[in-house]
């Protein structure tokens, strides 16, 4: 029998985006596998029962039916307990999981004997490009982050010159510089604003300058040594922070909008806008969070929220990319499809788990009953 297949309909609250589109779901039969879709799953992203039928899937009545059978099941985020027990032992699931935050999850699917990859621990090696989650959602973020601003900001981006006079282009800071980051920055200089950023890895100064924004930041000792071995950030010292505080309270005071995006894995984001800060800041600029998950880059950020304080208004979107759902939910299910395709054999189509590819290892964080990832074990 074909390995099977199963979408189900995502079921968390605000989550808006799919894990399979018509185009994966026909590149998945080309590989011979069957695919099944539960009703309304593409409900969100336009994407009706009749469009995955028509790419060859089956549609499933519920969950349970689009479950019972399935080898492999493909969703955006984790699956609620009911999901769970659905699942057939050895079943292999892939999402984005959350192991640093939903620990109780990964321990239920380990308990369930599901083989669990979490596709935000993928390895960011060339190899792996394509299946890159993290790197496809957080490009569109960064992307809606500044159009979302851009929306909420009631004065002009672009410099304006009209008959009736000229009009400032809008200044915008972008804090970290990561892939949200290097995004917010294009699309705010497409947009015509003038664009600073700063980061604390010496490598995005060049990355930003490139862009066509002013990279800011504290260019000391720390700082040429703040990126670790894997590319991410470290969490900076005391005296740093204290310096690059300094440093951004001269800088927001002229910012319109302020675009956050910092983050350290598998901690709590670091707060780069104090209250003081968003006190000095104009009244009307707008900051976007895109750390309100992990907390946020300013402590007033409320997570899921819009809200005015000092003046300023802070958007807190938690799923930005969930607000783009058709063009993240067709990169996202690329994405997947580029790492099933792994671990499918061309010539049988059989599932083949080669658990010494460092893709396998690193985003697998279930297996035989046990949690397998130290990212996703209890403390
Ligand atoms: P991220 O989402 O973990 O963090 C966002 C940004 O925040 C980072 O640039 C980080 O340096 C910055 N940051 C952390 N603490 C800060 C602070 N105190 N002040 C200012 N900025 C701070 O990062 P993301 O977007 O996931 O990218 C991480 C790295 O991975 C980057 O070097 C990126 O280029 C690299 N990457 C490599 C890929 C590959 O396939 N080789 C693919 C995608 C990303």
């Amino acid at each position: 029998m074909a390995i099977t297949i199963a979408i189900p309909k995502e079921r968390r609250a605000a989550e808006t985006r799919v894990a399979a589109t018509p185009e994966t779901v026909k590149k998945f039969k080309t590989l011979g596998l069957d695919v099944v879709v539960e009703t309304g799953a593409g409900d969100a992203t336009k994407i009706s029962d009749a469009d995955y039928t028509a790419a060859g899937a089956t549609i499933a009545a519920s969950a349970a039916e689009a479950l019972k059978n399935a080898d492999i099941v493909l969703k955006v985020r984790g699956p609620d307990a009911n999901e769970i027990g659905l699942l057939k032992r050895g079943a292999i699931l892939a999402a984005l999981l959350a192991p640093a935050t939903e620990k109780d999850l990964i321990a239920k699917l380990a308990e369930a004997g599901v083989v669990a990859f979490s596709m935000e621990l993928l390895p960011r090696i060339s190899r792996a490009q394509a299946m890159d989650v993290l790197s496809s959602q957080a490009n569109l973020a960064g992307y809606k982050a500044v159009i979302d601003a851009a929306a909420q900001f009631g004065r002009a981006m672009p410099m304006m010159m009209t008959a009736a006079g000229t009009i400032a282009p809008a200044r915008v800071l972008v804090m970290g510089v990561g892939v949200a980051g290097l995004q917010a920055i294009a699309t705010a200089k497409r947009l015509g604003a003038i664009v600073s950023a700063t980061d604390v890895r010496p490598a995005t100064k060049e990355q930003c300058e490139s862009l066509g924004a002013t990279f800011v930041a504290v260019i000391d000792d720390e700082f040429k040594q703040a990126q670790t071995a894997t590319g991410y950030a470290k969490e900076m010292s005391k005296d740093y922070q204290a310096k690059q505080q300094a440093l951004i309270s001269e800088t927001i005071k002229k910012q319109d909008i302020v675009i956050t995006t910092a983050l350290i894995p598998g901690r709590k984001a670091p707060v780069l806008v104090t209250e003081e800060m968003v006190k000095t800041m104009k009244p009307g600029s707008i900051i976007v969070d895109l750390a309100a998950e992990q907390g946020g880059n300013c402590p007033l950020t409320v997570a899921n929220e819009v809200v005015e304080r000092h003046g300023v208004t802070l958007m807190g979107y938690t799923n930005l990319p969930g607000r783009l759902a058709v063009d993240t939910s067709s990169l996202y299910a690329r994405n997947l499809f580029n790492f099933v395709s792994l671990f499918v054999d061309k010539k049988t189509a059989d599932v083949v788990l080669n658990w010494d590819d460092e893709i396998i290892k690193g985003a697998g964080v279930t297996r035989d009953g046990a949690v397998t990832h130290p990212a996703a074990k209890q403390a």
